[in-house]
């Protein structure tokens, strides 16, 4: 049988991270440059149900069933069968290649339960389709993330940007003019469910001041979705700054980040904020085009670990 080979991009939040948690709107678009890859083989000389996992960049070399059974593989296997009927699948192994940080608001997590989907279900013959291969890895975030709002399953397994607002069909964002952004990682890894437990906490403390500011940053959202289907992507900058400032007060911002926007700015970005879950993992900067360079240069100078410099393209949604 010959192999199967299945990827999946990365993603970046250009608005509204932890307020969509709590019902707000929310946009997130793919990032091509960064891949999670899932690579199947059939192995002729092990027994059926036998499946060899290697994964290099999380250092994993393991049979799945040797695998703790809250394993996010094992979780993933699991549904798969579960989903297509299957009891026992032919012997595997499953290599998974990823250049999507892990724990740095990326998606990587998301990205890698998608690839690995697709790669299973192609490999028996039954591909699964986005909306299927979507709803399958929420159920693995859900395992991992707590309380996940369900935008980076969705924004990576449809890999097209999004207006995405939890428990509603997610709409796909029509971009009038497409845009360049500078991704900059302030290598301070961030566990998605440590902050988003934090934020959880200080919501149940003082509700009405977290509802405020959740409110915001869902006007600044819908507003931003206006500016980029009116196809006036600069105006996404000062949104950027304003959705920065509430990330701060929602406490999931810190002293790598603020300095990394600040850089930014100073550099010449039209706007730049916290992506994700924050408290570490990456800011975004929205820049003119000829500027990107000079702004990731910029921020490599004053301390981001690895720049990506991406291009959001025009679409009809
Ligand atoms: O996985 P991250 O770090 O990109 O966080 C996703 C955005 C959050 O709003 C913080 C979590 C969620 O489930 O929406």
């Amino acid at each position: 049988m010959p192999a199967i080979t299945a990827r999946a991009p990365g993603k970046v939040i250009l608005f509204g991270e932890h307020a969509v948690i709590y019902g707000r709107p929310a946009i997130a678009v793919p990032v091509t440059q960064i891949q999670a890859k899932a690579t199947l083989l059939g192995a002729p000389f092990a027994l059926a149900g036998q499946v060899w996992i290697y994964a290099p960049d999380v250092n994993l070399q393991s049979d799945l069933y040797q695998l703790p059974e809250s394993h996010s593989f094992r979780i993933l296997f699991q549904l798969i069968m579960q989903e297509l009927n299957i009891s026992r699948l032919p012997a595997l192994r499953l290599r998974i290649n990823s250049s999507i940080p892990v724990a740095a608001g990326l998606g990587s997590g998301a990205a890698v339960s998608v690839a690995v989907l697709r790669a299973i279900s192609s490999f028996v013959g039954h591909p699964l389709n986005d909306e299927r291969v979507c709803a399958l890895a929420y159920q693995v975030e859900k395992v991992y993330h707590g309380t996940p709002s369900g935008i980076d399953n969705t924004v990576i397994a449809y890999a097209r940007p999004i207006y995405f607002v939890k428990g509603q069909p997610f709409e796909l964002l029509r971009v009038s003019q497409p845009f360049t952004l500078v991704i900059a990682d302030s290598g301070v890894k961030s566990p998605t469910l440590a902050a988003v437990g934090g934020v959880r906490t200080r919501w149940q403390t003082d509700p009405a001041a977290f509802d405020s500011l959740f409110d915001q940053a869902a006007a600044i959202a819908r507003e931003a979705r206006l500016m980029i289907e009116k196809g006036l992507p600069d105006q996404l900058g000062p949104l950027m700054d304003e959705n920065h400032k509430i990330l701060q007060q929602i406490g999931v911002s810190c002293p790598e980040l603020d300095h990394l926007v600040a850089s930014a700015r100073q550099a010449g970005a039209l706007g730049a904020k916290l992506s994700g879950a924050g408290q570490g993992g990456n800011i975004i900067a929205l820049t003119n085009q000829d500027k990107a360079v000079d702004v990731a240069r910029a921020l490599e100078q004053t301390g981001a670990t690895r720049t990506i410099i991406t291009s959001v393209a025009s679409s009809n949604g």
